[in-house]
């Protein structure tokens, strides 16, 4: 069953979807592309839109209703997307619905576009010591990481996972994110790929395609891993 861990669906909360009527057609569109959950992750703590950790669940049980109404089998889990600061670990005890389904382990957290935060290794060490699971979203998409991938897999290695985004795989975010996301599939890196969708058209929620490429690259029982077995175990919270 394939799961997309990221998503901007909820309208007017960040810069993603704009109105109901596209959430409902971004909804309509994941599950006919053949996603059977999708977790809504808007930006929280970025600096650029107003949520900070407020509460989605309210919008989360009308979204589940009215997908119902419509007859569109997805369901709908909250989460948010975190950007990084030093503080993340007591705002994560304070607010486990910045987790993953709030299931108190996993969350993705965020880096700037072109660098990284100070300290990440103490980050995502105090992160594990506390039982979060820190998600890095598309590395393969900052301009610091692209060049620096061993640093990287440090992170990894100390406990971090990965997250890269569907349209890098297939080439749509340019060159050097095709390349680096290729780089860390081949490291075998990389834990999920997400649609990390924001509308409609420009960046839709579709998996489907980024599914085939990883597939004919590394096998279907690895692609099942990144699509299907790793989130599900990250919206349960299994650790
Ligand atoms: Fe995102």
């Amino acid at each position: 069953m394939v799961i997309d861990i990221h998503s901007h669906i909820i309208p007017e909360i960040d810069d993603g979807a704009t109105s109901w009527e596209e959430c409902f057609e971004m909804c309509d569109l994941a599950w006919k592309d053949g996603v059977r959950t999708i977790v809504a992750t808007p930006h929280a703590f970025n600096g650029v839109y107003g949520h900070e950790g407020q509460d989605i669940t309210a919008e989360i049980k009308f979204l589940n209703e009215k997908l119902k109404e419509r007859a569109i089998g997805l369901s709908v889990v909250a989460g948010a997307e975190v950007h990084s600061r030093p503080d993340i670990p007591e705002l994560l005890e304070k607010d486990i619905s910045l987790t993953l389904n709030s299931n108190g382990h996993y969350f993705l957290l965020e880096f700037p576009h072109t660098t990284i935060p100070p300290n990440v290794k103490n980050l995502i060490f105090q992160l594990t010591l506390k039982r979060f699971i820190p998600i890095i979203v598309h590395p393969e998409r900052n301009t610091y990481l692209q060049n620096h991938l061993d640093e990287f897999e440090s992170f990894v290695d100390q406990g971090a996972m990965c997250q890269v985004t569907a349209m890098s795989i297939t080439g749509r975010f340019g060159k050097k994110a095709e390349e680096a996301s290729l780089e860390l599939l081949d490291r075998d890196l990389i834990h999920f790929i997400a649609s990390d969708t924001h509308s409609i058209k420009a960046r839709p929620p579709v998996l489907s395609e980024a599914y085939k490429k990883v597939t004919s690259l590394v096998g279907e029982e690895k692609a099942k891993e990144i699509f299907e077995t790793n989130p599900d175990r990250a919206i349960k919270g299994l650790l």
